[in-house]
């Protein structure tokens, strides 16, 4: 192998390197949002959607997706009465009731 060659394969594995580098701060930065998006239920259905025990609040974790998903489109649209949940599920696009949904789902119950 040339100099020159060896020289190459050094910058492109040092590119490779950092790409990987970044997708795992992409990968943290993710995790982090779909916490803080589900932490804005943790006061009425608890942390990671466990509700506290003797809560007249449902818990959310482990509950199925599709479900949660059709609620909160429900509560949205107005065809779910509710006392709260149709004000709070205005404030979140479709795209976001998915990521929650997806994290709930996979928490234990
Ligand atoms: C202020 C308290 C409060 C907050 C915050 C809150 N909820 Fe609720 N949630 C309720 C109440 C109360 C109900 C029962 C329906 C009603 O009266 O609004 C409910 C019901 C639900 C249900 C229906 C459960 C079932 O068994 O059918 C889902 C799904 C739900 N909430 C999801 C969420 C999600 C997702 C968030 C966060 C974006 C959230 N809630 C934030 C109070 C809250």
């Amino acid at each position: 192998m040339t100099h020159r060659m060896g020289a190459v394969i050094l910058a492109l594995a040092a590119g490779l390197g950092a790409s990987a580098a970044a997708a795992q701060v992409n990968a943290g930065q993710d995790a982090l949002f779909i916490k803080s998006l589900a932490a804005t239920c943790a006061n009425c259905h608890g942390t990671a959607g466990q509700a506290v025990a003797g809560s007249a609040n449902v818990s959310l974790a482990g509950l199925d997706k599709n479900y949660l998903v059709t609620q909160m489109k429900a509560f949205k649209s107005g065809a779910r009465p509710a006392t709260v949940m149709h004000q709070l599920a205005k404030g979140y696009s479709d795209a976001q009731i998915d990521t929650m949904a997806a994290y709930f789902a996979a928490q234990k119950k």
